[in-house]
């Protein structure tokens, strides 16, 4: 009786109260939820955003999949005989791709899809922008898993807006350098001994600078000599100088520097013969001649020509670019090239040294022809990724070498601080008196 009459007493109270309790926090999350957000990104989208998401995908799955012609009608004579003699009982659902698990990510999620006879993965990158927009997330990228079984990966909001990591500190592993951080997260990383040669393109203002500091920045404290090719009058490298071995700032001081730099790689092959070693890596320690990185600020500059005298020059450049890009990697010399446009237009040496530079960086692009000349037959989707990059998202770049592609932004360096790692470690710059090639 007690017990009865005590819970009928507590059902008539506990209305009250608990309304108040969930106006109270409805309207404290609401007011403060915003900040919340800002502050706790990973905690509100685990919390909140990817319950959403998650049963927007459940929901949408079957429609999208028959929407974007990725459903396989079941037996269709069956189909048409069950409308006509099952008495109008509805014909069988289409058979929609399995779905696994919809797992978080700390800033999206992933999920597996297993391929319906007859389907191809490009069925379903096909219908990546689909997907975004159905399950209202930033992006959704779909990537081969294994034969048969794709990835689906969403990520709910740009996480290159505000990339959160930290700048390298310190000299790390040689010539490895964290440039910035990739759409995933983890830290971009610029490997020259795993990738020797990089080409970057990008339309006036686009990053391709900045990202050169942030390469510089982290190579400064390492034992590399850095050798600057800046025809733009050195208006952009001179700002290293001290931690440069040496500089052209003009096309006549590249064409003697990047000669010099062509004598040095065939006297290493020498050494490296006589050693027999097939590369610097394979001599001994005290024996090994210092890494020398060559970095080319706006190859147009060293390629356009206005005059006869000026095209032989050119044609050198070119000639000795490709070179050191044939030789160079296993000889300790690698070679970082920068341009707005690297088309053939540019004279007939330029596709072939495209050709050797194995390591593509595509910021934005003013004409999607420059995106497709860096990232070339890559996926479909990469050049609308970098096509889609805006002016607001400078040092946003689709990066790709050997097989895929990913999204990055490089680390804001500024020139003032470039400038002073290159004071600092100025003391570490190799003499390398061959390259000594000033007018005389
Ligand atoms: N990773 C980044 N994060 C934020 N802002 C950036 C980033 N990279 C570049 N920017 C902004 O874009 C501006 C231009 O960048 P940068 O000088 O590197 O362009 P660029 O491609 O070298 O241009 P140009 O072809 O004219 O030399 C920078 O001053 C900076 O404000
Ligand atoms: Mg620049």
């Amino acid at each position: 009786m007690n017990l009865a009459s005590s819970t009928a007493s507590a059902g008539s109270s506990v209305p009250g109260w608990v309304l108040v309790v969930a106006a109270v926090l409805v309207s404290g999350l609401l007011l403060a939820g915003p900040a919340l957000r800002r502050r706790y990104p990973v905690a509100w989208w685990l919390l909140l955003g990817f319950p959403v998401a998650a049963f927007r995908v459940v929901q949408t799955w079957r429609p999208l999949m028959a929407g974007c012609g990725l459903a396989v009608s079941r037996r269709p004579a069956l189909t048409v005989v069950s409308g006509l003699v099952g008495n109008g009982a509805p014909p069988p659902q289409p058979r929609v791709p399995r779905r696994g698990l919809i797992r978080p990510t700390s800033g999206g999620f992933v999920l597996l899809v297993r391929l319906l006879p007859g389907q191809v993965p490009e069925d379903f990158v096909k219908a990546a922008p689909a997907m975004s927009e159905d399950w209202q997330v930033h992006a959704v990228r779909v990537t081969s898993w294994k034969p048969g079984v794709v990835r689906i990966a969403a990520s709910a909001a740009d996480p290159l807006a505000a990339p959160q990591l930290p700048k390298q500190r310190g000299p790390g592993h040689l010539l490895r350098v964290t440039v910035g951080a990739l759409e995933t997260g983890a830290a971009w990383v610029l490997d020259l001994r795993r990738v020797p040669h990089w080409l970057i393109v990008g339309a006036t203002r686009s990053g391709k600078s900045t990202l050169i500091n942030a390469l510089v920045a982290g190579l400064a404290p390492q034992p590399v000599a850095l050798v600057g090719i800046d025809c733009k009058g050195g208006m952009e490298l001179s700002l290293y100088e001290p931690r440069l071995s040496a500089l052209a700032t003009n096309r006549e001081q590249a064409v003697r520097l990047l000669a010099a730099l062509v004598d040095l790689t065939l006297d290493r092959m020498t050494v490296c013969r006589a050693a027999r070693v097939r590369n610097i890596w394979g001599l001994p320690d005290k024996e090994r001649p210092v890494p020398v990185v060559v970095i080319v600020d706006e190859l147009a500059e060293l390629f356009l020509v206005a005059s006869r005298n000026e095209k032989d020059e050119a044609q050198a450049a070119g000639t000795a670019l490709i070179r050191l890009a044939q030789l160079g990697a296993a000889l300790g010399v690698f070679l970082v090239v920068a341009g707005q446009r690297v088309g053939s237009d540019l004279g007939p040496g330029v596709t072939a040294l495209r050709a050797q530079l194995g390591g593509r960086v595509c910021h934005r692009v003013a004409d999607p022809g420059t995106a497709e000349m860096a990232l070339g037959d890559l996926n479909p989707d990469a050049l609308k990724a970098a096509q889609a990059i805006t002016p607001e998202q400078a040092g946003t770049a689709v990066l790709a070498s050997g097989d895929g592609w990913e999204r990055a932004r490089s680390h804001l360096i500024t020139e003032a601080e470039a400038e002073a790692v290159a004071a600092e470690y100025a003391h570490l710059t190799p003499v390398l008196s061959e390259l000594h090639v000033e007018a005389p």
